[in-house]
């Protein structure tokens, strides 16, 4: 039998990483022939992991906590997306041997919210909530989709200011502290901030939601994060956790490997199916 190609996810914990349950089921949908391996690196061991995976004729590496700037620097061209977000977690060997790196977290946001659950984006009022490397990996994929507006807010102002600089060539954004959300209202607000992680959720004003609001958050787990239940409390129209955006950033890297893109909604369902019964 052929070898099968070699690719894994590298990252430090990765215990818990469902990547190599996507890939498979990915892989076997699409008959492809392939492996998909977990990798907990050092955390000083990134290049040299990355390095031997290559040089023993690994085909493409998926990128986790803590490594994406690693894979960043690692990487000897980077596409657009990937420059703009600073972070790369997607790596691939092209024909002349050079390591592509490139992110498709962004695009895998946008495309569950776009694709899978029928919301919009364009022409609509978008609020992102945090300023840190998921927020600066989805704003380009986001604003590409033509918003009406875009604010980024941030505990730490100067950071989403600083966003709103980068990306402002893309189309017009503002970024600064929670402040400036004010009376304002949104169609659809999105938490990019790590705060569900430990159980907590930035404080936002209670006017903030219309009848038609989206709440999108990017974390996801068995229980609705803080943020989801704020927001269904507040009566929003929609709320939606994180898990469609991991299995379409997933399907992303996969066709980035393979120019085959599988179905994704299976796997999302799978992936539910199980989070429910945990
Ligand atoms: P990630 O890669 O997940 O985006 P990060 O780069 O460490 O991780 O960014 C975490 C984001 O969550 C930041 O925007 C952070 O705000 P600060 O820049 O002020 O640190 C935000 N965040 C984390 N905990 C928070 C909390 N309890 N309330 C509000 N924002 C929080």
């Amino acid at each position: 039998m052929a070898e099968k190609d070699k690719y894994a996810v590298f990252g430090n914990p990765i215990k818990h990483s469902k990547s190599p349950l996507i890939h498979g089921l990915f892989a076997e949908q699409c008959a492809q022939q392939m492996q998909y391996r977990a990798v907990r690196v050092e955390l000083d061991g990134f290049a040299l992991a990355a390095q031997r995976f290559f040089d023993s004729g690994g085909a493409g590496l998926n990128i986790t906590v803590p490594f994406k700037q690693d894979a960043f620097r690692f990487a000897h061209r980077l596409s657009d997306r990937a420059m703009r977000a600073g972070a790369v977690n997607t790596l691939s060997r092209a024909e002349d041997g050079a390591i592509e790196g490139d992110n498709t977290d962004g695009i895998g946001l946008v495309r569950d919210m776009i694709a899978n659950l029928g919301w919009a984006v364009q022409g609509l009022r978008v609020l992102v909530l945090g300023a840190g490397g998921a927020a600066r990996g989805a704003l380009e994929p986001l604003l590409r989709e033509r918003p009406r507006e875009l604010l980024v807010v941030n505990r730490t102002p100067a950071r989403a200011s600083q966003l709103a600089t980068e990306f402002s060539d893309i189309a017009p954004l503002e970024g600064g502290a929670y402040d400036l959300i004010g009376e304002r209202q949104f169609d659809l607000i999105i938490n990019a901030t790590s705060a569900g992680l430990s159980g907590e959720m930035p404080e936002l004003p209670s006017s903030l939601l219309t009848e038609r609001s989206c709440c999108y958050d990017m974390v996801y787990g068995a229980e609705p994060t803080p943020f989801m239940r704020w927001s269904a409390h507040h009566a929003a129209w929609a709320v939606a956790d994180g898990l469609g955006m991991l299995v379409e950033q997933a399907a992303q890297s996969f066709y980035i490997w393979r120019q085959v893109r599988p179905e994704t909604r299976p796997v999302i369902n799978q992936l539910r199916g199980a989070l429910d019964a945990a």
